[in-house]
């Protein structure tokens, strides 16, 4: 084995020919890689820049002091952020207000999503003043940042460094298949992913069928869902930050080892409150929509429901999505909370 398989063990595969022009189809790919190729035995769908990147982010040194939220895109990775940060960090509210999240908790991967056209477009831009302010960091910056880092990736676990759980702490958060795909449907007609107006039915066979990023859904969530008991992870799901934020914030401030007050749970509360959130520059990406990276038409912080894909699923899908969910999660104890 060479030296390059050996620090990335993955076989990667190209996506089915007739899949992808379905996505080509469908996406508008100005600013965006289309996403395309496989990775490892589960076939992670990722862009082909992962190819190069992925290697670099699957030997990144792990420190003990590093903290990871890790999900599948649109579970409620921002929320359970300005969470974990704020509890790591004594509820520093004047601070998490001051210093955009993108910042205080780098996106590891980011940098596979956008095509050169886009870094043109963005490097063009004079409003823009460094790439880290629109979520951009490299692996090498990362490499380079102080402790505590506070990290944000979209990887299945299998793909982050092997050491990740055995030397720091990671938080999952999961949230059920339909509620993500109707969120990462709205987050791509926000993103201008799409140049005109598509149908949730076809994103929905994307999703079930892993042609969307970052899927197999089931696996990525699996993989986690297995390591739910070690000592590092904690897992969490949406709908239970959704139905009892106050006992969610209890026990993200106990897996971290920190006292938190009534009162701070209150305040933390308030503040992660969705009408507070959606006002809250840190973190909802109104820059990027200043500089046309994002459309004036949605919003980042949108609905935040549980439950919300009712209003898009019409009988037929509704069947399909139980059996299919049903189907996954046969062989595992793995629920979503009503
Ligand atoms: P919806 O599109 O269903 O509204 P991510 O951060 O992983 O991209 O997840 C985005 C989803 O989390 C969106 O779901 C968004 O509205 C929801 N969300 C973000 N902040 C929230 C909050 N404070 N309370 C509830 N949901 C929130």
């Amino acid at each position: 084995m060479s030296e390059i398989n050996k620090s990335f063990p993955f076989e990667v595969k190209d996506v089915d020919e007739t899949q992808l022009k379905q996505l080509k189809n469908y996406y508008d790919d100005t600013y965006f890689n289309l996403f395309m190729t496989r990775f490892g035995p589960k076939g992670y769908l990722l862009t082909q820049s992962y190819e190069t990147i992925g290697r670099d982010i699957y030997n990144v040194k792990i420190r003990p002091t590093d903290i990871f939220v890790t999900t599948f895109p649109k579970s409620g990775t921002t929320w359970t952020q300005e969470l974990v940060w704020l509890i790591a960090n004594d509820c520093n509210f004047e601070e998490a207000k001051a210093i955009n999240l993108n910042n205080r908790f780098p996106f590891i991967e980011s940098e596979i999503l956008l095509n050169s056209a886009a870094s043109k477009f963005l490097a063009k831009d004079n409003t823009l003043k460094t790439s880290s302010e629109i979520n951009l960091p490299s692996v090498e910056m990362v490499n380079n940042l102080p402790s505590p880092r506070f990290l944000k990736s979209h990887l299945p676990l299998s793909l982050l460094p092997p050491s990740l759980l055995d030397t720091c702490k990671v938080v999952y958060v999961a949230r059920d298949p339909r509620d993500v795909a109707v969120s990462f449907y709205h987050h791509n007609l926000h993103i201008n992913f799409f140049s005109e107006e598509k149908d949730f039915k076809t994103f929905w066979n994307f999703f079930t069928n892993d042609l969307v990023s970052w899927t197999p859904f089931f696996e990525h969530i699996k993989e986690a869902w297995q390591q739910r008991h070690h000592r590092n992870m904690l897992f969490l799901f949406y709908e239970e930050l959704s139905k009892d934020l106050p006992g969610c914030a209890r026990r993200v401030a106990k897996f971290f080892n920190k006292v938190i007050t009534d009162e701070q749970v209150q305040e933390l509360c308030d503040h992660l409150n969705i009408d507070n959130f959606k006002k809250n520059k840190s973190v909802n990406l109104e820059d990027l929509k200043e500089i046309g990276l994002l459309n004036k038409k949605g919003s980042f912080i949108r609905k935040g429901k549980v439950g919300g894909w009712r209003n898009h699923f019409d009988e037929e899908m509704t069947r399909q999505a139980e059996q299919w969910i049903e189907e996954n999660l046969r062989d595992t104890d793995l629920r979503f909370p009503q």
